[in-house]
């Protein structure tokens, strides 16, 4: 089995010793791919990266990236590893392009060298026109590619990214979901990325964490997570008004049931056409990232 690029292990954290950021977590990332670790405002999304990252020590347990501990070895960890927080730690009187410059040659690369990779991100990050102004008179979302271009520097094999696309326009926002991908298809690195907003998640990433008040609700992939909750895929007809179906549910202007998979589609359609209805239209409805993550959340809530 290929080694696990992410590992924790009862993974604990609590700040002050009464609450518990972060509960007894275990969970194993593969290598390569995108991994959206999911949930509320404070469910400790940010304090696992800080965890994953070595900025703080766990209460109990052990996490390690690619089978080093980020506790014991922080310079090795950090060398393979590109961080990008909420806030951006950078010179505010350099220029976009110095930043960048500087923080290639602290990751070992000579003064050319440090030139192109700096050049190469300003441009696929769409800074290039702004690459000769201050940091300082940078917009919130400038500062935000920036800062993504920033953990890129060295290349990393891991990239942490907590709500990268926060503060961005949908334009800029898709911009770097689209460097996030091409990353990932392309180059291989394991991005563990943090997000609330689940739409853009379910484009990127290939499997799931749902985090709440500390607890790992769910982890896998889309349908193992739709197969954990019981969410159905759904089968929807439109019929000639009047009609009701045997069996059939209504929904405003449509009526449905859930199916397994689409392979029931057919025998359903037959079955109604047989039984003497005019089918207008018919779809099948998957559950989405979002209907999923409220299932999990809101059945959590109704259980407690
Ligand atoms: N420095 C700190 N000192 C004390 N408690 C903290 C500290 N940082 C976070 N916490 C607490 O730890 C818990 C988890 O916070 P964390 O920032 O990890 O959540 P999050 O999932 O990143 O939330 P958000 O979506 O709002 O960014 C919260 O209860 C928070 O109040
Ligand atoms: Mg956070």
């Amino acid at each position: 089995m290929l080694l696990a690029a992410i590992h924790m292990e009862n993974l604990t954290k609590s700040y002050d010793g009464k609450i518990i950021a972060l509960n007894r977590l275990n969970l194993d990332i593969p290598q390569g791919g995108i991994f959206g670790f999911l949930g509320p405002n404070g469910a400790g999304k940010t304090t696992t990266v800080k965890l994953l990252t070595g900025l703080l020590k766990p209460t109990e347990g052990v996490c390690t990236v690619f089978d080093m501990s980020p506790q014991e070895k922080p310079c090795d960890v950090h060398r393979i590893c590109g961080v990008m927080t909420e806030t951006a730690r950078m010179y505010g009187q350099m220029t976009g392009r110095q930043n960048l410059q500087f923080f290639a040659q602290t990751a070992g690369m000579d003064g050319p060298e440090s030139d192109q990779r700096a050049d190469e991100l300003l441009k696929s990050l769409d800074l290039w026109d702004a690459r000769d102004r201050k940091l300082s008179e940078y917009s919130t979302g400038m500062t935000q590619r920036l800062s993504l271009a920033r953990s890129l520097v060295h290349r990393p094999g891991v990239l942490f990214l907590d709500e990268p696309t926060s503060g961005l326009d949908p334009e800029s926002a898709q911009t770097v979901n689209a460097m996030i991908l091409s990353l990932a298809r392309n180059t291989g690195v394991t991005v563990f990325l943090c997000t609330h907003q689940l739409r853009y998640a379910q484009d990127l990433c290939d499997g799931y964490g749902i985090l709440e008040k500390g607890n790992l609700l769910a982890a896998g992939d889309l349908p193992t997570l739709c197969k954990n909750i019981g969410c159905r895929i759904r089968a929807e007809f439109r019929l000639a008004p009047g009609q009701s179906p045997e069996g059939l549910q209504k929904a405003g202007e449509w009526w449905r049931t859930e199916v397994r998979d689409e392979d029931e589609m057919p025998g359903l359609v037959r079955k109604l056409i047989d039984s003497g209805h005019d089918l207008y239209e018919a779809r099948l409805v998957k559950p989405t990232l979002e209907d999923v993550y409220f299932e999990y959340t809101e059945r959590r809530e109704v259980s407690k």
